[in-house]
């Protein structure tokens, strides 16, 4: 079986990757050339630890190519693997531009049964639009099937996530598709959710709504913890310890980001406000999540007065660790508020780059966490990077104008900070 991945982002990089290491044969396809070069060469495009290892080993092992000649792909493989992006449009919905272009494509050039298998996350009943606009581009009946197979990894362990998932979910409506898929991953020891097409989409729509929402029920009550006195770190180990509710996506902080959470929960939204079924606790989700930063913000302006004229060190721009990413991150909403009241901007991120929207003369862009706090008046903590944790703070605050400390991810210890002579302010752990 020849397999076709088409898209090289993180799902579409990492999928192929991981398809290669389970023995297939494997092509990624791009429409940008660059890209393509890139991982000919042996270098992955975006950061993401161990798909560099990964990637130099099946290009010599013969199991991975990469091409930007989509007829070809598309004529020589029996698998093809549909993991171009569905970007948000301005009412929320997904774009499905990328997807129709690449399921004509299939259709126009297909000469052969082929399975066409959906990783990007797609509105319910996409299955149906993407077999209609295959059907109709078709020169010649040939037959395929299309199957949805949602993707659960996360930025930053996407390899771990996607070579040990959870469970494979396969949406099929035909029994030789989901046996294709069974075979394909033969290899995988989890579970597997064999269901239809739409149960697929709505799951994988409803899995990241469900964690965004855990993400922002803690966050709402972290900010009354802080009223209360009481420390949401505790009181998330407290209940999370009932297996019903779980440990994980419990932890506090300045609000969830990234290019999957914001887009997905809006989606959501969206497809519940077509069919007239409101889902309003994914409302609040979303809304809380809006709004969360502002808190940090607010507790900052209490404790300075004003940022007109501050300096401010912002610690982590990706909108977690582990990853460049800088989609949606809560860092840039905080960058973004600070320079409207006139701050001076000092910005350490140990991967991630600087976007073009703060490329901006009060924002300063520095190589080591020391050189971004010389003389502030503040420290903001946008992303809980293991190296902030490791710092010598207590050095740290000789070179500080004000040692004042605002933990947007809870990720010191705010005794030990206080102790050292800091004014600390987390989430919900002050
Ligand atoms: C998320 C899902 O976790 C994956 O299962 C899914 O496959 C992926 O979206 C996707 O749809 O492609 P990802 O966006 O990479 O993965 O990152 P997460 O680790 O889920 O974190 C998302 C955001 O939530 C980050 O900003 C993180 O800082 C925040 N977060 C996470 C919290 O604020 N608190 C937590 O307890 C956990």
């Amino acid at each position: 079986m020849n397999i076709l991945v088409a898209g090289t982002g993180y799902v579409g990089t990492t999928t192929a990757l991981v398809l290669a290491e389970m023995g297939w044969n494997v092509t990624g396809l791009d429409v940008d050339q660059n890209k393509i070069r890139l991982l000919q060469q042996g270098s992955i495009p975006f950061y993401e630890e161990g798909l560099e290892v990964l990637l130099k080993k099946h290009l010599q092992s013969g199991r991975i190519h990469f091409t930007s000649n989509t007829d070809e792909a598309i004529k020589d493989n029996d698998v093809i693997f549909l993991c171009v992006g569905t970007p948000s449009r301005s009412d929320g919905s997904a774009d499905l531009q990328y997807v129709k272009q690449l399921a004509e494509e299939i259709g126009h050039n297909m000469d052969s049964y082929k399975l066409i298998v959906n990783k990007s996350t797609v509105p319910v009943g996409t299955q149906i639009k993407v077999t209609d606009w295959i059907r109709t581009a078709q020169l010649y009946p040939h037959p395929f099937d299309v199957a949805s197979n949602p993707e659960f990894l996360r930025e930053g362990k996407a390899l771990t996530d996607a070579l040990y998932p959870d469970r494979v979910i396969i949406g099929a409506d035909s029994p030789q598709a989901a046996s294709i898929l069974k075979e394909l991953y033969q290899t995988m020891n989890c579970p597997f959710v064999i269901t239809t097409p739409n149960t697929a989409e709505l799951i994988k729509y409803a899995a990241n709504a469900f964690l965004a929402t855990k993400i922002s029920y803690i966050n709402e009550l972290a900010i009354l913890c802080d009223e209360l006195g009481v420390n949401v770190g505790e009181v998330a180990h407290g209940i999370g310890l009932d297996p019903r509710i779980g440990l994980s996506f419990l932890q506090a902080g300045i609000g969830y980001g990234g290019s999957c959470f914001p887009k997905d929960v809006s989606a959501l939204l969206r497809i519940s406000n077509v069919h007239g079924i409101p889902l309003s606790i994914l409302e609040q989700t979303e809304s809380v999540n809006q709004t969360q930063y502002l808190y940090l913000i607010t507790k900052a302006r209490e404790r300075l007065r004003e940022f007109d004229g501050k300096k401010i060190a912002l610690l982590g721009l990706s909108f977690k660790p582990g990853t460049d990413d800088i989609r949606e991150a809560a860092s840039i909403r905080i960058a973004r508020r600070l320079l409207a009241e006139l701050a001076h901007i000092r910005v350490h991120d140990p991967v991630a780059k600087l976007p073009p929207e703060l490329l901006h003369d009060s924002v300063t862009f520095c190589s080591t966490p020391e050189e971004a706090v010389e003389d502030v008046d503040a420290v903001f903590i946008c992303t809980e990077w293991a190296m902030y944790q490791s710092i010598d703070w207590e050095r740290m605050k000789e070179s500080m104008n004000q040692a004042n400390l605002f933990d947007g991810r809870n990720l010191l210890d705010a005794k030990r900070m206080k102790a050292l002579g800091y004014y600390y302010q987390g989430i919900g752990n002050s």
